[in-house]
């Protein structure tokens, strides 16, 4: 497949702009950043976990693009302030903010901890809000902005084992359509992608389940038959790389994305709506 982003995104497409990116050092969240970066933005990766960042900027400046970092837990607001704050003394503006944060792991309801749920859901939901809540100043100040949230595709049917983060997500798309109309007087455009399986490290541990619950560890059972359940559970069959939702963002971030607000993009390869693989496959 053609890495070559001037084949779709006219170079340059995002020159001039700042791009503030949760999560963005590793999986998906970086992902995108290297494409923003690529179309000319600067980016800035978000996240709480320095050596994630270090190596992400590192391997960003190294091919000459401009991607810088700031620390952040996105659960606690005044850290997600500070956060704005910063990348607002730094660069004067924030054109666009990925709220790719995410803390997930499979696990039974039942057996859920107060503060696994609050864990999970303040990650995910708090976080979009307060980071969308914080970035709205600057973006007005500047005219206008673009938030584009990541959700996923699991709660639109049942995903057992997973209460926690499928609440969490229908909450950021529920967030997604109201700020969308609130804001968009602002000229702040707020759209979410629901991406579908991609295997990073990230899904990788978060659909690992602890040995002790005595949950299947389905995505390593999937894993292992990867080429067999791409072609039975995903029409287009093949599974997704963070590129994809990377495209996705690109579009949405771009000015041909400038009628689109409050849309959930769902870019999965047509894997939620297919028919359920037979158990056992
Ligand atoms: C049950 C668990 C658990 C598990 C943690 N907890 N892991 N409970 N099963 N596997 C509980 C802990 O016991 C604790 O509750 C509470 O959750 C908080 O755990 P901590 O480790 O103290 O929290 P923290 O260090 O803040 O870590 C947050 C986290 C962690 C969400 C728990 O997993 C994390 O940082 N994840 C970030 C990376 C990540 O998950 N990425 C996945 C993104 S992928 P008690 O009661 O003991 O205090 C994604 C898409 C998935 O989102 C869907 C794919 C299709």
């Amino acid at each position: 497949m053609s890495h070559d982003v001037s084949a779709v995104f006219r170079p340059g497409l995002l020159a001039g702009q700042v791009a503030l990116i949760t999560g963005g050092g590793t999986g998906i969240g970086f992902g995108i950043a290297e494409l923003f970066a690529e179309l000319g933005a600067h980016v800035v990766l978000a996240s709480r976990k320095p050596e994630h960042l270090e190596s992400a900027v590192t391997a960003l400046t190294a091919r000459g693009f401009a991607a810088s970092s700031v620390p952040v837990d996105v659960r606690d607001p005044e850290r997600v302030q500070a956060m704005v704050a910063e990348v607002d003394a730094r660069h004067g503006r924030l054109d666009i903010l990925v709220n790719n944060a995410a803390g997930n792991f499979y696990a039974p309801s039942e057996s859920l901890s107060p503060n696994a749920w609050r864990s999970v859901v303040e990650i995910d939901l708090f976080g979009t809000f307060h980071c969308s809540q914080a970035a709205l100043p600057v973006m007005k100040r500047g005219g206008g902005g673009r938030i584009i949230s990541i959700s996923m595709t699991l709660h639109y049917r049942a995903w057992p084992l997973m209460a926690h983060a499928v609440s969490a997500k229908s909450g950021i798309d529920a967030l997604t359509r109201t700020l969308a109309v609130e804001w968009a007087p602002y000229g702040v455009r707020v759209n979410a992608i629901a991406p579908g399986p991609i295997p990073t490290e990230g899904v990788r541990k978060a659909f690992t389940p602890p040995a002790s619950s005595g949950v299947p560890d389905v995505f390593a059972a999937a894993e292992q038959r990867m080429a067999a359940y791409a072609q039975q559970a995903i029409p287009l069959k093949r599974w997704g790389t963070p590129r994809d939702i990377a495209n996705a963002a690109a579009f949405l971030a771009s000015p041909a994305g400038d009628w689109v607000t409050g849309a959930i993009f769902v870019v999965d390869g047509g894997e939620w709506l297919a028919p359920r693989p037979m158990a056992g496959m």
